[in-house]
């Protein structure tokens, strides 16, 4: 950890967060002690683990790209997690240089630590907010500054909504997100699973976050299906059929190669808004 890492005053940096236990697994360096403990207990008990968190990194960025590359210039990023190697609006405004990006994330850190690293074009903009609350993201200003309704947008939810327990009904928030988006629009999303994993691997995984700020919560491939329904997937990988998949063969070259043990623990897909939608 660095000495010299800034933080919100009143912050309890020892209760491990979400974001700063990613950022270990990343080896970025906003995290504190009690973080990068959380981590290596995860590492002893599920030690692909790492591999699992760069292959979700790289679907979110091959996601945002090729998103981008369908024509969308504009993205909200929710649960964006802290600054790491191809942040999202580095990624798509090499496609759009003007592309704008709204990253919203409930942990104070990301906010902090996410203002440093934006341009000064005003075109990215950062909120600390709970996803939970659908109303107050899409009304913020920054929102309808940044986002225009009327075109269609990249709404990337990957890894965040493992932390969005079952009551808060996680299917009705992002059909909240994307109701407040045009046809054409895209949704990446990314999803930890206990699909075909060993129970005691999965129990002290799950265990680590019982301090946390954010409890994790696995879910089965049908259950991580239902977040697009209504939509329409877009295949995978080349030659691939429209369909969720694990995170590492998204937009893979190689689809042998990039399968992993650790890859295998997220399911993930890209899906467009059709013009109707029965939802
Ligand atoms: C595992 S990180 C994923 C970061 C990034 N989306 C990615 O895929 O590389 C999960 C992020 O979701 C954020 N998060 C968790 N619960 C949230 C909530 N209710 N509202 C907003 N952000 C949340 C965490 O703070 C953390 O930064």
């Amino acid at each position: 950890m660095s000495k010299a890492l800034r933080q919100p005053a009143d912050l309890d940096v020892s209760r491990p967060s979400p974001a700063r236990i990613y950022d270990y697994m990343l080896r970025g360096t906003h995290h504190f002690d009690a973080d990068a403990q959380a981590a290596e207990r995860i590492l002893t008990v599920v030690p692909e683990i790492r591999d699992c968190a760069w292959a979700n990194r790289g679907f979110h960025q091959r996601a945002a790209a090729w998103i981008a590359r369908q024509g969308v210039s504009q993205f909200l990023d929710i649960g964006s997690g802290l600054p790491a190697v191809g942040n999202t609006h580095d990624v798509v405004q090499r496609i759009h240089p003007d592309a704008r990006v709204v990253y919203v994330d409930n942990d104070p850190m990301v906010e902090l630590h996410s203002r440093g690293n934006l341009d000064e074009s005003g075109r990215v903009s950062v909120l600390c907010a709970d996803l939970r609350d659908p109303d107050s993201i899409l009304g913020h200003p920054a929102v309808r500054t940044l986002i225009d309704p009327a075109r269609p947008a990249g709404l990337l939810m990957t890894a965040v909504l493992m932390f969005v327990a079952d009551e808060a009904d996680p299917w009705r928030l992002v059909d909240s997100y994307l109701r407040a988006l045009p046809p054409g629009s895209y949704l990446a999303l990314s999803h930890l699973t206990d699909d075909a994993k060993p129970p005691v691997s999965v129990d002290a995984f799950h265990r680590v976050f019982d301090r946390a700020t954010g409890q994790l919560h696995f879910r089965s491939k049908a259950q991580v299906a239902r977040f697009f329904d209504g939509l329409e997937f877009v295949p995978p990988y080349q030659g691939a059929t429209p369909a969720l998949t694990y995170s590492g063969l998204w937009g893979a070259e190689d689809v042998q190669l990039a399968d992993s043990d650790g890859s295998r623990w997220l399911y993930c897909a890209v899906a467009k808004k059709p013009l109707s939608r029965s939802r």
